[in-house]
């Protein structure tokens, strides 16, 4: 057991409470106590204490959604409009997936990767893995992790040999399970994704009880494909596949897949409206949204006032450094502070940390992203200017690192540095 204490602790609860000079006592598995550190302390004499001055505890922070894998990329994909970033997807997935490319090699630029989410305080990934060259270095890592397989594939020709695939690595990541990796699905996308694919894969999610992330109404391109068959689809699936199919669904048929699927992460979302916000809200999926990538391949950022008026709380992600130029989630709630501008400044702010901590694990199984009781002990530290009153601002303007990062009970960044 021991005891950790911070000017502040964030405690990332309902009403977002914070204890002035509080403290959080825990072992590996989990909290024991929360109260102010001088109780604690006294509560509980004999067991190591340390204090983090000036500093602020929260719930180790979760990026529910990266890809790893594309982490070489910088500067090879087309940003700026969604259409030529896909084509660019297209033309460079295997230069991008290279063991080395431009004297990086892969495994290095994926082990920075997790350094820069774990530096940025993160201990829970989302990862979405479209080959299974991230596994090792996600498991070895000290993240917890959420592996996504994912699947995509629109030629029924291959639909066979992709599941076999999507099966023999499902199987893969199964093998390395613990209770801190934690084997998923992935569906790439409606417009990716040929239905009988989508059935089977379905069937095995819903069995297995798997969560299941998916990119839903990124682009307009896709709205327009979903909607009527024609734009910017159609004349890809002619350049790349030298077909001329029709979308596989409409908006509605592609969600009434998911009807009986529980824990679901849907992805950006930007082209949704009112009805389907509430459809997922009613399917009781999570809406994840990554506004830098949104702003580097759509220029538009999901509309967070229309989630508000639909009761629906939203989770923030990085996406991967194929529409990113970092993966430190303090990098992407800075942006989002400044975007979303017609929104009260500490409020946002608030709402932000929430969407990194609580919002993240609302209707999961899993114990975290609030600091109570019975929850893992799972804690970032980061040091603040003190002003309560600018509490949440202050934290995400002016904190570029973690301070301290607990997973598990143990602080994984003093580790890291010894490593490098
Ligand atoms: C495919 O692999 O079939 C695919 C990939 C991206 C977009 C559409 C289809
Ligand atoms: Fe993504």
């Amino acid at each position: 057991m021991q005891i950790i204490g911070a000017d502040f602790v964030v405690l990332c609860d309902a009403e977002f409470r914070v204890l002035k000079r509080g403290g959080v006592c825990f072992e590996s598995d989990e909290i024991i106590a929360i109260d102010s550190y001088t109780s604690l302390c006294q509560q509980y004499p004999d067991i190591p204490s340390q204090y983090y001055e000036s500093c602020a505890i929260t719930p180790a922070l979760a990026n529910l959604h990266l890809h790893l894998e594309f982490s070489q990329n910088e500067g090879i994909l087309h940003f700026g409009d969604f259409g030529k970033w896909l084509d660019s997807v297209i033309v460079n997935r295997e230069t991008l997936m290279q063991e080395k490319l431009m004297g990086v090699n892969l495994k290095t630029a994926m082990q920075q990767g997790i350094t820069e989410c774990l530096r940025s305080g993160v201990g829970f990934v989302g990862a979405v893995s479209s080959y299974g060259y991230d596994l090792e270095v996600l498991a070895d890592s000290p993240l917890r992790v959420l592996y996504f397989n994912e699947v995509i594939g629109s030629k029924i020709e291959v639909l066979d040999i992709l599941f076999q695939n999507f099966l023999a690595r499902l199987q893969d990541s199964k093998s390395v399970q613990n209770e801190r990796f934690i084997p998923a699905v992935a569906i790439h996308s409606p417009y990716s994704v040929h239905s009988k694919l989508l059935e089977k894969t379905l069937q095995v999610a819903q069995k297995e009880n798997l969560p299941l992330s998916v990119h839903f109404l990124e682009s307009q391109a896709e709205k327009e494909w979903l909607e009527t068959s024609s734009g910017y689809f159609q004349k890809f699936y002619q350049k790349f596949f030298g077909s001329n199919p029709k979308s596989f669904y409409d908006v509605q048929g592609f969600l009434e897949f998911f009807k009986d699927t529980k824990n679901i992460y849907f992805v950006h979302c930007l082209e949704a409206d009112s009805q389907i916000l509430r459809e997922i809200t009613t399917m009781k999926g999570k809406i994840i949204t990554c506004p830098k990538s949104n702003r580097l391949l759509n220029s538009k950022l999901l509309n967070l006032n229309a989630l508000q008026e639909c009761g629906i709380p939203f989770c923030l992600g990085t996406d991967g450094k194929s529409s990113n130029n970092s993966l430190s989630l303090l990098d992407e709630l800075k942006i989002a502070l400044f975007a979303y501008s017609d929104m009260p400044l500490e409020y946002l702010a608030r709402e932000l940390l929430l969407s990194v901590t609580r919002n993240a694990f609302l209707n999961t199984d899993w114990k975290l992203g609030e600091l109570k009781v019975g929850n893992f002990a799972d804690f970032a530290v980061f040091k603040i200017p003190k002003t309560e009153e600018f509490l949440a601002q202050n934290l995400i303007l002016y904190v570029r690192e973690a301070f301290a990062l607990y997973i598990k009970g143990m602080e994984v960044l003093e580790n890291l540095q010894e490593r490098e």
